[in-house]
């Protein structure tokens, strides 16, 4: 079972996963961070921002995949997981910018987008620490209810729930794509450490879903129970219902 650690609050959800991402950089100055978005993990990035800022660090061999993409916005959109990425992982951490990847959404290289993205996580010699936040439909990346426990990068449909979800970040709620490419649950579970972080009462089902429930497909989040190395950083409220 996932260890599960409660905190204080997301800061300290925060602190505690940048210190062992630190450490893990300290070790293997190449490491390999596999890099969600959304807005669970900016307090990892934010206290990862601080700690070089007070103790500098040498990441520019630091290596990165992000778990999912849109697909189909226009090059350069705001809200592209690219510029989401680059703004507040690439930058404020100081990385190199060719060292951070993120699936590849535009349209007219979609078809093999997937199977060269699976491609540079096996060249790297895959991800050390994934980062995870889970949606409200229980989906990791953009693994949608229904998806393959052994899936690999593809594009997938969003649900109407997530799109309504991520219509915060775009002008109107249909300016939020249909189409994502994602990491697909069985590359998720490759990487060696996963991270999954969840805060507030939203998140409460789901992650009790997730760790505790059934292993389903419906479930996406279950599948961190079939990982050996998991750790769930949740507080109080996100762990209510476990
Ligand atoms: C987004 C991302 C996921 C993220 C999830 C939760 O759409 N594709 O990687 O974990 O939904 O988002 P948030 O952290 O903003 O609640």
């Amino acid at each position: 079972m996932a260890e599960v650690v409660v905190v204080e609050n997301e800061a300290a959800a925060g602190r505690l996963v940048a210190e062992s991402i630190r450490a893990l950089i300290e070790r293997t100055p190449d490491a390999v961070l596999g890099l969600a978005t959304g807005s669970t993990p900016i307090p990892v990035y934010q206290a990862l921002a601080a700690s070089f800022a007070e103790k500098p660090l040498d990441v520019s061999r630091v290596r990165g995949f992000a778990l999912d993409e849109y697909v189909g916005l226009p090059a350069g959109h705001a809200e592209s997981y690219r510029a989401v990425i680059t703004r507040e992982v690439v930058e404020p951490l100081g990385l190199t910018p060719e060292n951070v990847h993120v699936p590849n959404g535009d349209l007219e290289t979609i078809e093999t987008a997937g199977l060269e993205y699976e491609i540079a996580i096996l060249e790297a010699g895959g991800v050390d620490v994934q980062i995870l936040g889970i949606g409200r439909t229980g989906h990791l990346g953009f693994n949608e209810p229904g998806s393959s426990f052994g899936s690999l990068t593809r594009v997938k449909t969003l649900t109407e729930k997530t799109r309504e979800d991520n219509a915060r970040f775009f002008d109107s709620p249909d300016d939020v794509p249909m189409h994502c490419i994602t990491q697909g649950l069985g590359t998720i579970a490759r990487a060696r450490h996963l991270v999954l972080l969840a805060f507030g009462e939203g998140k409460a089902e789901a992650i009790a879903a997730a760790v505790e429930g059934p292993m389903t497909a419906s479930q996406p989040g279950s599948a961190i129970q079939l990982h050996p190395h998991v750790t769930v950083i949740v507080d109080a409220a996100a762990a209510s219902k476990l």
